[in-house]
């Protein structure tokens, strides 16, 4: 196994000799890799999470935002909303988000109650539709490095990109939009707003996701994941311990390989991720291992 895996990273995945890359068993990711390979494009499926895993954590030392960051920095909020939208992640919520020594089921109400408390702020501000996009080309948003290759490669293979995102539909579209790289193998499932008839926000749409519930949207909607079905080869990408189970709704898997970013509370969280993510991206801000490894599968 130590041979062939000297071979994989001298040859054929070099990047995978990168610092910012952590094992917990090298032998096994290249064996999935391998299998993935034999399989080819074709029985492949990208499932990721969108903010802070497709888009950087940082950008010269200043944190980047989420899409709900986006409206909470724009102008379309309200300067009191802003305080208040500010104030929750720093003093009370992000903290219990990352907080590695708490349960998942501990951490559930605080996320439901932020959501919550977050989208009925928004739904004050009487945020017009045909504003988002100016919000988001005025924001600091960026995808990771490498997403024109990491977006382009998926649209040449035809491989299903699909986005869970507990972050605000409507906006990481037009993120991802605004960059070039919509391509119709792109699906999201996230957040949506609803909008009235003069075209203002009044509500979300559906059933709130939260950063510890994509599990259960994935079973709760086995038709959206029809056409996936077979695909029983999963390149999972996320950045929290949430995202892990983002496949669940696919059946009849064969490989799955989850890759995660760790990008803050590194020496608490390592041992975390490592334990659960077959690969792991300490601090690294581009898309070049998942690039490497689609180039060898496809
Ligand atoms: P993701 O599922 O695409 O990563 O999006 C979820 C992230 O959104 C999560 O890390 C917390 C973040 N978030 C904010 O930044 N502000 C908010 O108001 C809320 C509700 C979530
Ligand atoms: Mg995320």
């Amino acid at each position: 196994v130590l041979a062939i895996w000297h071979q994989l990273t001298k040859y054929e995945i070099p990047e995978l000799k990168k610092p910012s890359v952590i094992m917990r068993d090298r032998g096994r990711v290249e064996e999935i890799i391998r299998n993935m390979h034999g399989a080819g494009p074709g029985a492949l499926q990208v499932i990721s999470d969108f903010d802070m895993t497709l888009t950087r954590f940082a950008f010269n030392g200043k944190r980047c935002p989420t899409s709900h960051n986006i409206l909470d920095n724009s102008s379309l909020i309200s300067e009191d909303c802003k305080a208040k939208l500010a104030n929750f992640p720093k003093s009370h919520y992000y903290p219990i988000e990352i907080d590695s020594s708490l349960s998942v089921e501990d951490k559930v109400p605080h996320m439901v109650e932020w959501w919550t408390q977050a989208h009925d702020l928004l739904v004050q501000q009487r945020i017009k539709k045909d504003q988002l996009a100016k919000a988001v080309r005025e924001s600091d948003a960026m995808l990771r490095d490498g997403y024109e290759v990491f977006f382009g490669s998926l649209k040449d293979h035809s491989i299903p990109l699909l986005i869970f995102s507990a972050g605000l539909g409507d906006i990481l579209e037009e993120v991802i939009e605004h960059n070039g790289v919509f391509h119709p193998n792109v699906r999201v499932f996230s957040n949506y707003m609803e909008f009235d008839k003069n075209g203002l926000l009044c509500s979300f749409k559906g059933q709130l996701i939260h950063t510890f519930n994509k599990r259960e949207g994935a079973l709760l909607n086995p038709d959206q994941f029809e056409q996936l079905q077979d695909r029983p080869n999963i390149l999972l990408l996320g950045d929290s311990m949430g995202d892990l189970t983002m496949a669940d709704g696919v059946q009849n898997v064969q490989n799955i390989l989850r890759i995660g970013y760790l990008n803050d509370k590194v020496e608490e969280r390592r041992d975390a991720y490592v334990g659960s993510y077959d690969i792991v991206l300490e601090k690294d801000e581009t898309l070049d291992i998942p690039n490497a490894i689609l180039r060898y599968i496809t």
